[in-house]
């Protein structure tokens, strides 16, 4: 798969204290109302309900067994895309003559197995999306959409990263919140047009963030697009946890973790939009279930640069 950020992986073991109050990842929530975080999530359900329906569209169910993947994988993938049809007219109807329209998207996978593991990231991304902008939700009801859009989700992205592609099928006890640009960072790489009469959202997209030879616990090269990363800091996204490492020599250390959100930042101490100069890159490490690393168990189209 070709792309531009890496997915590696990992928990981390020991960062999280009992209790950690969230941290805002945006710099500023003023111009963000309902019809903003709405639709927000709309431009993510839109992009992924016309990931599976291409992908679907294009892949049998022999593709599927062809290309190592279960035999049943193909089946519960409609399933999914149904969901995401389904997403998108709920948000839809509940934003009326305010939603955002479909995109046009272009989607790097070239296989079955590409295809599930650039699923396995767009689920992933999608929970981190609903988590980070739950605190711009101010009705009641629309917090209830999120909520069970969220764990939908989230199922879909356990379901994904173990059965399907054998990874861990969650990260840890907590699932990472995002700020709105770093999402829309994911995701604008994929967009390739959008109709000119959609809103325009609170959002920027970042320069790509690269990780090369990334392991967990181990030193790993970046790399950003435009960006002088020396002297900068690797800012980690773990569950409600967040640690900063200097890049030296070109390289960070990687925190023990099975899967990470990075981003480069100016700050030794804060990561929101103000500080933010590259990423996201989405790391993702392989785990056994005795929860020991282990790099044989991940393929290599995990490491997708996304
Ligand atoms: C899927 O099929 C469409 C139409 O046949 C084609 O334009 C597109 O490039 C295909 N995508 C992939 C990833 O094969
Ligand atoms: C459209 O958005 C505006 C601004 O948030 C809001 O006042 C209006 O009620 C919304 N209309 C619908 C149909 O939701
Ligand atoms: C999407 O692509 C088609 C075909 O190139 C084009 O006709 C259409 O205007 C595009 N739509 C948007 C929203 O950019
Ligand atoms: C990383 O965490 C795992 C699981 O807690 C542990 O077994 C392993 O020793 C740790 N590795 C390093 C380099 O700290
Ligand atoms: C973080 O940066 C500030 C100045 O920007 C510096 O005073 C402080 O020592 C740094 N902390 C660490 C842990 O590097
Ligand atoms: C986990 O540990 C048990 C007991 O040591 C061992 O039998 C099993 O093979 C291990 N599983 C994996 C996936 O390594």
């Amino acid at each position: 798969m070709k792309s531009t950020s890496l997915i590696a992986f990992t928990t981390f073991a020991c960062a999280a204290s009992a209790f950690v109050i969230p941290q805002a990842r945006d710099a500023s929530s003023s111009s963000i109302d309902d019809t903003v975080v709405l639709n927000y999530a709309l431009t993510l359900e839109h992009l992924e309900s016309a990931f599976y329906t291409g992908a679907l569209s294009n892949f049998t169910e022999d593709d599927f067994t062809n290309d190592g993947l279960p035999q049943w994988a193909r089946g519960r993938f409609e399933q999914i895309s149904a969901h995401e049809q389904a997403h998108v007219q709920l948000l839809s109807s509940a934003l009326g003559a305010n939603a955002t329209q479909a995109c046009n998207y272009s989607f790097p996978y070239t296989s079955p197995s590409s295809f599930a593991a650039l699923s396995q990231l767009l689920e992933g991304v999608g929970v981190s999306a609903y988590a980070g902008a739950a605190q711009y939700v101010t009705s009641k009801a629309y917090l209830t959409t999120a909520a069970v859009i969220l764990s939908t989700e989230a199922r879909h992205a356990a379901w994904v990263a173990g059965p399907v592609n054998t990874e861990n099928p969650w990260s840890g006890p907590f699932d990472t919140p995002l700020g709105l640009s770093t999402v829309y960072t994911l995701a604008s790489q994929f967009i390739t047009s959008c109709p000119s009469s959609n809103p325009s959202l609170p959002v920027k997209a970042f320069p790509a963030l690269t990780f090369a030879n990334a392991s967990p616990g181990e030193a790993a090269d970046v790399t950003a697009d435009g960006v002088t990363a020396e002297g900068q800091y690797v800012a980690f996204f773990s569950g409600l946890s967040t640690s900063f490492v200097q890049v030296q020599n070109g390289q960070v250390i990687v925190p023990n973790a099975t899967s990470l959100y990075a981003v480069l930042t100016s700050s030794n101490a804060t990561a929101d939009d103000s500080t933010i100069t590259a990423g996201v890159a989405v790391l993702q490490f392989p785990f056994n279930s005795n929860g020991t690393f282990s790099s044989s168990t991940g393929d290599s189209s995990m490491n997708v640069k996304v």
